[in-house]
């Protein structure tokens, strides 16, 4: 517990982005869970190191943290080949596309993350680049215009998305594989939690972990976010081994709640049982009410409350089932209210 980053208030500042670094698995034996994504990731590099060819294209689909990004860097690293990375608000001309697909090797691997992003001149610009390798560029200008066809290596495109909703159908359709990401258990979180706090030099036992691990809400970045809040705690408290107790005490102090709830998650379950009785209403409404934006709510909040049964998204708008009253520690209102598996009772 003598990381020099702690100590040092200037290395602290950097402690984010080397961080991240640090813990982030660079191979596919060290990305635990996702079994079934990770199974097809291997053998489509197995079968393109033997094909002697490029590997087809890839879209992670699924809520922030899951580790779309850390695959994207996998791929690359396992296929033994180049890394480029962009993101589909920053692509605004075909001419910052040209510039990227013309730096492509032989068998790169070319992430461009929140790819339902992409303005739409772009994405089209990209599908003959995708299918034939191949990109048209226009040179000159005015009646001399003309347009000419590059040919571009064979690469893999690896895209990622926290809205595949979102993403058109074409799109979609020109990837081999769409990987959809989900939350984790617990008990691949506590896998997560106790590998990043080994490379850390953070002495925390299973229960600790464990602890950690359920208030994350099944997400990896969650996980490690809060580890580095529990190392904080520990160093300050001067605590040897970080078990169940100190990790719950850590964690009730940032008011990270028995389920993995902070502030935002329990204002919007609030808003919409005490403002809106519960709904339905619009995520418009809600929005201006939590004074939330409306993307972030769909992105990052909901997702995880509608797997675990909190609300329901109907097409008059969002409810909240029986568990988020009883989380809350509200009394269930009478008439029907959705129970957590979707019933009415
Ligand atoms: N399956 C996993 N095993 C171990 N660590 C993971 C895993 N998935 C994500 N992480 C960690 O969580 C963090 C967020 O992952 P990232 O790939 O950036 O998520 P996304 O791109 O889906 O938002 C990274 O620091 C990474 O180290
Ligand atoms: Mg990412």
């Amino acid at each position: 517990m003598t990381d020099r980053g702690e100590i040092n208030p200037v290395l602290n500042q950097e402690e984010d982005a080397s961080y991240e670094a640090s813990i982030r698995p660079s191979h596919l034996d060290d990305f635990v869970g996702q079994p079934k994504v990770k199974k097809i990731l291997k053998m489509m590099l197995k079968a393109a190191r033997m094909r002697g060819e490029h590997c087809d294209h890839i879209l992670f689909a699924g809520p922030p943290g899951l580790g779309k990004t850390t695959l994207a860097y996998i791929m690359a690293k396992e296929r033994g080949v180049n890394l480029h990375t962009t993101s589909g608000p920053v692509l605004e001309r075909k001419g910052d596309l040209a510039g990227l697909l013309s730096g492509l090797e032989e068998h790169d691997v070319l992430f461009i993350d929140e790819i339902h992003r992409l303005n739409p001149i772009i994405e089209e610009s990209l599908y003959p680049a995708m299918e034939d390798f191949e990109f048209d560029i226009v040179i000159g200008e005015g009646p001399h215009a003309r347009s000419i066809k590059l040919q571009l290596p064979k690469f893999t495109l690896v895209g990622a998305t926290t809205r595949a909703g979102l993403l058109t159908a074409p799109m979609q359709a020109r990837f081999g594989y769409v990987a959809r990401m989900r939350y984790y258990d617990s008990d691949d979180l506590t896998h997560i939690v106790l590998r990043s706090a080994g490379i850390l030099g953070v002495s925390m036992d299973r229960s600790g972990a464990l602890e950690v691990a359920r208030r994350s809400r099944g997400t990896p970045r969650i996980a490690n976010r809060l580890l580095r809040r529990v190392r904080d705690f520990a160093l300050v408290e001067d605590v040897d081994v970080i078990n169940k107790e100190v990790s719950a005490e850590a964690l009730e102090l940032l008011e990270i709640d028995q389920v993995g709830f902070d502030y935002m998650d329990r204002l919007y379950l609030t808003t919409l049982t005490q403002k809106f009785d519960g709904g339905p209403v619009g995520i418009s409404t809600l929005s201006a009410a939590i004074g939330e934006d409306r993307d972030t709510l769909e992105e990052v909040y909901e997702p995880y409350l509608l797997q675990e049964g909190f609300i329901q998204r109907t097409p008059r708008g969002r409810i909240a089932t029986r568990r988020a009253y009883q989380h809350l520690g509200l009394l269930v209102p009478g008439g029907s209210i959705p129970d957590d598996q979707g019933s009415l009772v």
